[in-house]
């Protein structure tokens, strides 16, 4: 069991200015929970903060009564507001001061990260500090030897952008959106910001030993996408040695030296900081960053250690096999820009989020494949359900499409085919972009399993 209760909180993230924050129990990121597979566990959540607010565990495999549907609320006290503004006009299902969310957990160990999900306010409201970490563990997981204790770091990558005074600026405005292609409105593009931090801290060194760590990496951001490199002070690479994707361990090791990743994509990686001498850094970049943000981390090796650790060759026999030939059914869903209630949104099949309309409907147990496109970069989420990356614009996936994953980056103009088997729980679910602005621009869609 666990509490947490939401509520605003005055934090020192620049140094010397004070930033209010919508929090998790008054930090940013929230509690890290750290749970077992297959042992249910029970968050109470109670809302001390100024707006309804809805929360979802991103990858949980999580029955449609506690997954945070968009417009099952959490209410503040004494809120009298009426839901739904210009975009959508909509009545709340559930409507409560606290919440008991249930998590069953019944799925293979993984980072998962829980988030606001309110309809229409997700981006703002995750932007303003309500994002936190939940590790799933399991024992055969635990007896690989992957680096562990304080060898395992968790990272949250997000940007966000602040005034002179310290408070979060919302939009941001970021000029270099302005750039983009076919984008007439940088808002439209989703918000991004200047600075970049790491669990909640701008541009952090953290001391490690010369040694091998583990780092689980999520990207938090609203809109940003980053290829990630980390470079020594020699100008030197290291290998980025992917062991899992956002739904687990993969079945071998991946190498990378420069790893994409798209908002709401976690990758579990090996660095090993043992051929770096002590004093030495390591930088953590992003390629597509410039100036400021080309920067993530840093990492200062400041002792020589032992290191007993190690990446096996083989990880997980478990991932699912799903072949073409499984698929009962094949779906072309486009993710494109479009008219929405007279302005500009984003659509799934042509079509505006609509709580009321069920927009997939797939039997329990069915496997089906999904031809994904996309007009500008989307990443795409499926909730309850991991999926795997069958082909990219008619090729074979990448290499960091590898194991099974939960959010896929459709890139500018290409097409993507994932396959999934939709088990677990019966009811509505959702997918949709995870670019948080176009998530609240309306593309979303209904994901009901009969
Ligand atoms: Cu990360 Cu629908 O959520
Ligand atoms: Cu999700
Ligand atoms: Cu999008």
């Amino acid at each position: 069991r666990y509490e947490i209760v939401q509520r605003e909180t005055r934090a020192e993230i620049l140094p010397g200015v004070r930033t209010s924050l919508w929090t998790y129990g008054g930090t940013f990121p929230g509690p890290t929970i750290e749970s077992q597979r297959g042992r249910q566990i029970t968050v109470t959540h109670r809302n001390e903060l100024p707006v309804p607010t809805v929360v979802h565990l991103h990858g949980g495999r999580t029955p449609a009564a506690s997954d945070g549907y968009p417009t099952d609320l959490v209410l503040p006290e004494g809120w009298t507001g009426h839901e739904g503004h210009g975009m959508h006009d909509h009545r709340a299902v559930v409507t409560e001061l606290t919440r008991d969310y249930t998590f069953p957990l019944d799925q293979r160990p993984t980072l998962l990260w829980y988030h606001d999900h309110r309809m229409d306010f997700t981006a703002p409201a995750i932007w303003r500090g309500l994002a936190g970490l939940h590790i799933v563990r399991d024992d055969a997981e635990e007896a690989l030897g992957l680096p562990a204790g304080h060898r395992e770091l968790p990272l949250m990558i997000a940007d966000r952008a602040f005034a002179a005074d310290g408070g979060l600026l919302y939009p941001s405005l970021d000029p270099a959106l302005r750039e983009r292609p076919g984008v007439t409105e940088p808002y439209l593009a989703g918000v991004l910001g200047d600075v970049i931090l790491v669990n909640g801290a701008p541009w952090p060194v953290h001391e490690v030993d010369a040694a091998r760590y583990r780092l689980r990496v999520l990207n938090a951001s609203n809109a940003r996408h980053y290829e990630l490199e980390a470079v020594t002070d020699d100008g030197r690479r290291l290998d980025l040695v992917q062991v899992g994707a956002d739904q687990g361990l993969l079945a071998a090791p991946v190498t990378h030296r420069l790893l994409p990743i798209a908002p709401a994509e976690r990758y579990d990686l090996v660095v090993d900081f043992s051929g770096v001498p002590v004093g030495g850094r390591v930088r953590l970049l992003n390629r597509l960053g410039s100036g400021r943000t080309r920067d993530v981390m840093a990492f200062r090796v400041a002792r020589r250690a032992a290191d007993d650790s190690r990446v096996p060759a083989v990880l997980s026999t478990d991932l699912p096999g799903w072949r073409r030939s499984d698929a009962v059914r094949v779906r072309d869903l486009a993710f494109r820009t479009g008219r929405v209630h007279g302005g500009h949104g984003w659509l799934i099949g042509g079509l505006p989020f609509d709580p009321a309309r069920a927009d997939v409907t797939t039997r329990l147990g069915d496997v089906e494949v999904w031809r994904l496109v996309a007009d500008v970069h989307h990443p795409v989420h499926l909730h309850l359900v991991g999926f795997r990356v069958l082909s990219r614009s008619g090729g074979p996936p990448l290499p960091h499409d590898a194991g099974l994953k939960d959010t896929v980056s459709l890139r500018p103009g290409e097409s993507v085919e994932i396959i999934t088997r939709f088990d677990g729980y019966r009811g509505r679910f959702l997918f949709h972009c995870h670019n948080a602005e176009h998530e609240d621009m309306a593309m979303m869609a209904n994901l009901e399993v009969t």
